[in-house]
């Protein structure tokens, strides 16, 4: 049997793309698929947590068993949600893909074509990941992600700093294999110190394990404190 290294603790995962409306029938998404997400749901599951999962737009398929779903669209939505689940939360993983900006206006009715330009205003959604930190509790643990492109390292640690994360999980996502829609992925895990683990090429549930066999054991560690 799976080793009950979570047993008794309350993990809410998000997972997939946040969906900024434009219009009735138009918007801006990403391409996360939610992958990542749900198979950390399944694995915290496995490990005997209690698991909630916010999901956005996500095309990942079944949404693990006995993992309570609630489904959100907007950064915003996942916001309020997040921030609603935080008090009754032991360790909040953020492996959804956040719209940094949305349009500024919804309009009501289907934009409709002329000759001219069209300039679309955006402006900047709130960020969950640093609000969590902020209102960290002692005992709650966090982990972000961060999906880059060039500067992996410097960006991955100036985004735990910032965010106040226990723990940041870093993939390039411009790497074959890793990343966006990909059933694998290649991470860095980093702490407060730096490079805790370097994680070659492997399925995103094996990634899953690794990871939250890392959390149980640092949640060990500051609980026999
Ligand atoms: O879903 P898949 O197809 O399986 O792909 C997985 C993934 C590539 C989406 C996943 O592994 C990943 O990297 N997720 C984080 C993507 C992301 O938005 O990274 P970021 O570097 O832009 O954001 C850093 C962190 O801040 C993330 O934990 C993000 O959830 C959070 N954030 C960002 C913006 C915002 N407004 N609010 C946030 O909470």
């Amino acid at each position: 049997a799976e080793e009950q290294l979570l047993q008794g603790k309350r993990v809410l995962v998000t997972a997939g793309g946040t969906l900024e409306r434009i219009d009735p029938v138009r918007y801006i998404t990403n391409d996360s698929s939610g992958k990542m997400g749900f198979a950390i749901a399944a694995e915290a599951r496995r490990m005997g947590a209690e698991v909630v999962l916010v999901a956005g737009n996500t095309s990942a398929g079944e949404v693990p068993g006995g993992v309570s779903l609630v489904r959100t669209g907007s950064a915003q939505q996942m916001y309020d949600e997040v921030l609603q689940q935080l008090p009754q939360t032991d360790i909040i993983i953020k492996a959804a893909a956040v719209a940094d900006y949305r349009p500024k206006q919804t309009f009501q009715q289907k934009i409709k074509k002329t000759g001219e330009e069209l300039v679309l205003e955006l402006e900047r959604t709130p960020d969950i990941l640093q609000a969590l930190g902020q209102r960290k509790k002692n005992g709650q643990f966090i982990v972000g992600f961060a999906a880059e492109t060039e500067q992996l390292e410097q960006y991955a640690m100036e985004k735990l700093i910032r965010k106040n994360c226990d723990l940041l999980v870093a993939n390039n996502v411009a790497l074959e294999g890793a990343g966006f829609g990909t059933d694998t992925n290649i991470a860095k895990i980093f702490d407060r110190s730096g490079l805790v683990q370097e994680l070659p090429l492997m399925t995103k549930q094996e990634l899953a394990s690794r990871l939250l066999r890392l959390v149980a054991s640092r949640i060990q560690r500051s609980g026999d404190r």
